[in-house]
C-alpha cells in the first residue's frame, strides 16, 4: 500500500509546520539533552534579543538571570531525571535574562519530546511583565483602599468617642443651668438656653448613632448559624409596646431561614427595618409589614420587607442608606438618620445587599439578599 499523497505534500506539511512554528504568540526555545538551544521561533528572539544565528548554540544558563543559574541547572537535572510536561515554578517568580543582561518576569511550560537524536525540551515562554504589572498595582490599590478605609474608621470611631465627653459636659451643665437658674433669666434668656440644650441632646444622639456606626464597621465577624425567624420573633417582642400602641400588622409569609451570620448584627439590621415601618405608617392608618424570604438563587436568601406606609420618591432609594440621610422632617419623625447606614454596613460585611424601592403614599420595600453561607468557612 502506499500513502504517497500528491508530489510535494511532505514538503508542504513541513512548511506548514515551520509557519505555525514562526508564528506561535509565545517564545519557543527547544533544547536538547545538554542543554544547548537547538532551535528558537521568532518570539523568542524578539523576546530575548538574540539574533537566530547567536541563539542557536547557546546554554539554556544563557536566559537566565546570574544569581539564579545554579538552581536552575539543579532543576534542569532534575527535570531530565523524570521528565514530563508541566509548568515551569509555579507559583514562583520566575525571571529570564536578555541579551543585553535585562531581566524580565516569565511563565514557562515545558514540553519532553523525545526524537531521532534524543530527547528534546520545548520551552514555552510567555512575557509576563505587562501582567505583573498591572497585578502589583491592582495589589498596592487594594492595600491602599484597605488603609484609607481603616483609617476613616478610626477617624469616626476617635472622633465620635472623644467628641462624646465634652458634650455631655455642655448638655448635663445646661440642663443644671435650667434646673437652678432658670428665674435669674427673662424670657429670652430661657428660650435660648431651651435651644441651646436641645441641640446638644440632638448632637448627643447623634454621635451615639455615630459611633454605634463605626462599631458596626470594626466588628470582626463571627459566624454561627442564625435562625432569622427566631431573630424576627426577638425584635417583634422589643418592638411590642409601639406594635400594640399603633395597631400594627406584621405578617410573615413563609418561615425565615437559618444563616450563618452574626446574630445581635442580624437583630440590629431586623430592628431598624421593622422600626422604620413602624415609623413611616400613613397617618390615621395602623402599619403594615409583609416580610418575605425567597431563594432565586442556590446558596442565598432574598428577604423583603414590604410596608404600606408614607414611602418615598424612588429617586432617593440609594440616599436613604447614607450617614444622616433623612427624607421626612425631624419634627415628624423621631431619628437621626444611621439606621439603614448601619444596615447596609451590616449586609456588606455578610457578603449581601440591601436596596430599596419607595412609592410615595403606596410604601416601601427594602430588599435583601444574603448568602448562607459566610466565604471561606466550611459548609455544615
Ligand atoms: N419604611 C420606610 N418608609 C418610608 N421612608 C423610609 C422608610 N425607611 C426609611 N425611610 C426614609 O429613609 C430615611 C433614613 O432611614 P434610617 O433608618 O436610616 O433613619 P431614621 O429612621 O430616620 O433614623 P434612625 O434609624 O437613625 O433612628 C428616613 O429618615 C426616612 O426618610
Ligand atoms: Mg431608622
Amino acid at each position: 500500500m502506499s500513502h504517497a499523497g500528491p508530489p510535494g505534500s511532505l514538503n508542504d506539511h513541513d512548511e506548514v509546520f515551520r509557519l505555525v512554528f514562526e508564528a506561535a504568540p509565545n517564545g519557543i526555545v527547544v533544547i536538547d539533552e545538554s542543554g544547548t538551544v537547538v532551535l528558537v521561533n521568532r518570539q523568542a528572539e524578539k523576546m530575548f534579543g538574540y539574533e537566530r544565528q547567536e541563539f542557536i548554540g547557546l546554554r539554556i544558563e544563557d536566559l537566565v538571570p546570574e544569581r539564579l543559574r545554579p538552581a536552575h541547572v539543579r532543576h534542569r537535572e532534575e527535570f531530565s531525571q523524570s521528565p514530563s510536561q508541566r509548568a515551569m515554578g509555579i507559583g514562583r517568580d520566575l525571571r529570564a535574562r536578555r541579551k543585553d543582561g535585562s531581566e524580565f518576569p516569565v511563565e514557562i511550560g515545558l514540553t519532553p519530546v523525545r526524537s531521532p537524536t534524543g530527547m528534546l525540551v520545548v520551552s514555552s515562554i510567555v512575557d509576563t511583565t505587562e501582567r505583573t504589572r498591572t497585578e502589583n498595582e491592582l495589589r498596592r490599590y487594594a492595600a491602599e483602599l484597605e488603609r484609607s478605609n481603616a483609617d476613616l474608621r478610626n477617624f469616626a470611631h476617635v472622633a465620635s468617642h472623644d467628641l462624646r465627653e465634652p458634650l455631655r459636659k455642655i448638655t448635663a451643665f445646661g440642663d443644671r443651668l435650667r434646673k437652678h437658674c432658670e428665674e435669674a433669666l427673662d424670657e429670652r434668656g430661657r428660650d435660648y438656653l431651651q435651644r441651646m440644650t436641645d441641640a446638644s441632646h440632638r448632637m448627643q444622639g447623634l454621635i451615639e448613632d455615630l459611633l454605634a456606626f463605626s462599631r458596626v464597621s470594626m466588628h470582626r465577624l463571627p459566624a454561627g448559624d442564625v435562625d432569622l425567624n427566631e431573630v424576627l420573633d426577638t425584635v417583634l417582642e422589643d418592638l411590642e409596646i409601639g406594635i400594640g400602641e399603633t395597631g400594627a400588622v406584621i405578617e410573615r409569609t413563609q418561615s425565615l431561614p437559618l444563616i450563618q451570620a452574626d446574630r445581635s448584627q442580624m437583630g440590629q439590621l431586623f430592628q431598624n427595618l421593622v422600626g422604620n415601618a413602624l415609623k413611616f405608617h400613613q397617618p390615621g392608618q395602623p402599619p403594615r409589614l409583609v416580610v418575605t424570604a425567597t431563594s432565586p438563587t442556590p446558596g442565598r436568601v432574598r428577604l423583603e420587607f414590604r410596608d404600606h406606609g408614607i414611602g418615598f420618591e424612588p429617586r432617593y432609594a440609594e440616599r436613604v442608606f447614607g450617614i444622616f440621610q433623612r427624607l421626612h422632617g425631624r419634627n415628624e419623625y423621631e431619628g437621626t438618620g444611621v439606621g439603614l447606614a448601619i444596615c447596609r454596613k451590616i449586609v456588606e460585611l455578610h457578603h449581601g445587599t440591601i436596596t430599596a424601592l419607595g412609592e410615595p403614599g403606596v410604601g416601601a420595600t427594602f430588599v435583601l439578599d444574603l448568602p448562607l453561607q459566610q466565604p471561606g468557612s466550611p459548609a455544615p
